[in-house]
């Protein structure tokens, strides 16, 4: 069965990278969230998609030049300007926060670390002693488009897996994926053709697309079985999984 994980959380209809995206993705029926982590000045794994708060918080600034206390006083609402503000505020959450969160249900989770423009010193041994401190070791996949980082998660922890993301079309990515240690990988769907997909596949490599929102390429991806799609809107997603049974 193709699985289904919720970009950003359920970021098509949700505020990106909050617990509102994630519980809704939850309540849509996927089977795992995609989120992405920084640091703070103050060495916290804070879940948000971009080097600096502008676009998708009330503040200013990059992450790692703000304290955890100070990112936390942010509004997270994004897009959503006013999103459920009557009730409660959006906020940047804690990788910490996510994983407690997660003790209620049995997701899977994909880490995409984001370190391509800042390398943060020691994310990757942070994020790894939080999984080990959790036991999420099987419930969670690794991601960059930062391969380097990769190899370093592999070496501190080989039994977590790791994919690598990449958007242009890699000849053989499956190759390349082994040569990595990486027992998946995470391609834009656009560079994910089914020979492709499906080689792979054979090979043993599970192939987890981005970001698939129209129905159109959830459809070609479900009727191959590919190994999961990764998507903005994961209550359409399974929606269709469940009306052309894969
Ligand atoms: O993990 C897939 C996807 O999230 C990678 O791109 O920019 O949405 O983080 P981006
Ligand atoms: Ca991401």
């Amino acid at each position: 069965m193709t699985l289904i994980f919720a970009h950003r959380g359920s970021a098509g209809t949700h505020p990106e990278n909050t617990m509102e995206s994630f519980v809704a993705a939850e309540k849509s029926g996927a089977d795992g969230i995609e989120l992405d982590v920084h640091l703070s000045k103050d060495g916290e794994i804070v879940v948000i998609h971009d080097e600096t708060v502008d676009r998708t918080t009330n503040g200013k600034g990059f992450i790692n030049c703000l304290t955890l206390n100070e990112l936390k006083e942010l509004n997270a609402s994004g897009k959503f300007k006013t999103f459920q503000s009557f009730i409660r505020v959006p906020r940047i959450p804690t990788l910490r926060e996510v994983f407690e969160w997660m003790r209620g249900n049995d997701l899977q989770c994909n880490i995409e670390l984001k370190n391509t423009k800042i390398m943060y010193p020691l994310l990757e041994e942070k994020v790894i002693q939080l999984i080990r401190d959790y036991q999420y070791e099987n419930r969670i996949i690794i991601s960059s488009f930062n391969h380097y980082s990769l190899v370093q998660c592999y070496r501190i922890a080989p039994e977590i897996e790791t994919a690598p993301l990449y958007s242009d079309g890699l000849y053989m990515p499956w190759i390349y994926a082994r040569a990595i240690h990486s027992k998946s990988m995470h391609p834009n769907y656009r560079a994910a053709p089914d020979a492709i997909i499906q080689e792979a596949m054979n090979e043993g490599i599970a192939v987890r697309p981005y970001t698939v929102n129209k129905e159109i390429d959830m459809e070609r991806l479900l009727l191959i079985g590919c190994s999961a799609i990764i998507t903005d809107f994961p209550e359409k997603a399974v929606k269709l999984r469940k009306k052309i049974g894969k």
